[in-house]
């Protein structure tokens, strides 16, 4: 299930709480809520935008390669992507925002022919996935960095990467920052190749959740009690964002589950976009121009 344990880590704490304050724990968990909101009000939405690196960072100290779960559906959906033609060379992926490797491993493991750059600006993630039983530096460059202001051309060498993966990522930067991060991907995608994004959807319980314990600090966009923020896609908003930057929409759509917490007794409704995106207007780099 995508994504599903990224919903709130917050929650998970407030539920660690609420049986170790027994019978006080809703007058705990409220006013806990209440300075929340309080501070989420004093700083202000530029203040999470501009710390999202500290608190991504922070988020891995805590809960090391704990917290997400390895996203094997990926080979089943995306499958097709990845895997190599007869005579066709190896693919060459970047995961942006790699977090531990819950993307990348189970990828490796089902394409073992890939080639992976592996990037976030969180320095304990990346430690994570250089820790992982799995690396292996041969096929994994894993490296960190801010892809909404370090250029990528100075880590991978432009247009030669076959697929980007954007998983639950994109929801993590700032709206205002979106469009760097597809400018930066756009120089190093191969004008053949695909960029495939998994993520939030508008209407999906985390958002009704945050948008009722007042955590909204931007349209659709939503700081988490850790600090880390989350945006939620609709079809027309993502699509519109990638075509501003020079993407077609090759396919995109909504995947809604319903999931029952039976310890909790809740039913959840649970929204994920899907959606594939190509550059069929890549711009040459000035050295093949120069060549020919
Ligand atoms: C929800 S996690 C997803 C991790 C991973 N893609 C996966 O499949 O499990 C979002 C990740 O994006 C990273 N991130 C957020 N903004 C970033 C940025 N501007 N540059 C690089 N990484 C970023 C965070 O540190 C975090 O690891």
């Amino acid at each position: 299930m995508g994504g599903a344990m990224a919903v709130a880590p917050h929650s998970r704490l407030l539920v660690g709480q609420h049986f170790s304050f027994g019978c006080f724990r809703s007058s705990s968990i409220s006013i806990k809520r209440q300075q929340q909101q309080r501070r989420f009000l004093l700083m202000g939405s530029d203040h999470y935008q501009e710390k999202a690196a500290k608190y991504w960072d922070h988020f891995y100290k805590i809960h090391h390669n704990k917290f997400f779960k390895d996203r094997h559906y990926l080979e089943k959906d995306w499958g097709r992507f990845f895997s190599a033609e007869k005579d066709q060379e190896a693919k060459v992926v970047l995961e942006v925002g790699c977090g531990a490797g819950n993307t990348i491993f189970p990828l490796i493991a089902a394409f073992p022919n890939l080639y992976v750059h592996a990037c976030d600006f969180s320095p304990h993630a990346i430690s994570l996935v250089k820790s992982h039983g799995d690396f292996r530096e041969d096929q994994v460059n894993a490296f960190v960095c801010d892809v909404t202001s370090d250029d990528l051309c100075q880590k991978i060498v432009p247009f030669s990467v076959d697929i980007v993966t954007l998983i639950f990522m994109l929801s993590a930067v700032s709206p205002k920052k979106m469009p760097l991060l597809l400018q930066n991907i756009r120089r190093i995608l191969n004008p053949n190749g695909y960029v495939l994004v998994r993520d939030y959807a508008t209407g999906d319980f985390a958002q009704e959740r945050l948008t009722s314990r007042n955590q909204m600090i931007g349209e659709n966009f939503y700081v988490r009690g850790d600090g880390t923020c989350v945006f939620c896609f609709s079809e027309d908003c993502l699509s519109t964002l990638f075509k501003r930057e020079g993407f077609n929409t090759v396919e995109i759509n909504v995947y809604c589950k319903q999931i029952k917490n039976c310890s909790r007794n809740i039913v959840m409704d649970r929204r994920w976009i899907r959606a594939v995106f190509s550059d069929s207007d890549c711009p040459r780099p000035t050295l093949f121009q120069e060549s020919r």
